[in-house]
């Protein structure tokens, strides 16, 4: 895992919070553009509810907002979803890049575990930026998994193997991509 950061047509790629509204909306186009238009995810699966109290984390190429990321605060735990990065910006590092720094958010705010519902499409690239399964591989014999559970410490020098998932992370079984609800603990304050 690189850990230059990334450039674009020479240009800087950086990473903001939304801090408004306006800001919000750039992440929600971005994720309408890859999800709803081009993955074809039904948008009431795509927008679940959760935004509003969500942090959204943007990539940004000069003023262009080109990826985003959602993470959602449960106690000692974040929660990523919704990792998107437009297809044309593709390949430079910028989903890393967006995965990296909601691991520094969330250790700055406290947290030690960075956690995601992931579809078997995509175990390859979390597993590549560090993250490890919470379930393991089927045998081939039972059903085929359809959202797989993933975690990574926000300390990097921790290696994912000695990240201890608390009890509280469950998946419920059998649910459809658009019902990513987790009964973890939500923050007291
Ligand atoms: C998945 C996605 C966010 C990757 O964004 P990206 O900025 O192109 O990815 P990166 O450039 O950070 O890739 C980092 C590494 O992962 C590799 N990679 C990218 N997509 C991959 C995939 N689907 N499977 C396995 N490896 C992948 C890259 O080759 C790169 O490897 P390298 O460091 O050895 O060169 C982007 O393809 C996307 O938005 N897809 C549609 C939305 C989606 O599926 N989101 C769910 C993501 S979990």
């Amino acid at each position: 895992m690189s850990t230059v950061e990334p450039s674009i047509f020479g240009m800087p790629v950086t990473v903001r919070l939304a801090m408004k509204m306006e800001d919000a909306l750039q992440a929600i186009a971005i994720r309408a553009a890859c999800f709803i238009g081009e993955l074809e995810v039904p948008f009431s699966d795509e927008f679940d509810g959760h935004d509003y109290g969500a942090t959204h984390v943007i990539a940004y190429l000069g003023d262009e907002p080109i990826g985003a990321v959602r993470l959602r605060w449960f106690g000692s735990v974040a929660m990523t979803d919704r990792l998107a990065v437009l297809q044309r910006f593709r390949g430079h590092r910028v989903g890393q890049l967006l995965l990296e720094r909601c691991r520094v958010l969330a250790g700055s705010r406290g947290c030690n575990m960075l956690y995601a519902q992931v579809l078997p499409a995509d175990l390859d690239y979390v597993g590549k930026q560090g993250w490890r399964r919470l379930v393991p591989e089927s045998d081939g014999t039972a059903e085929p998994v359809q959202i797989v559970p993933m975690v990574t410490a926000t300390d990097p020098s921790k290696p994912p193997s000695e990240v201890a998932a608390p009890e509280v992370v469950i998946l419920r079984p059998g649910r459809q991509l658009g019902s990513r609800e987790i009964p973890l603990p939500r923050c007291s304050s």
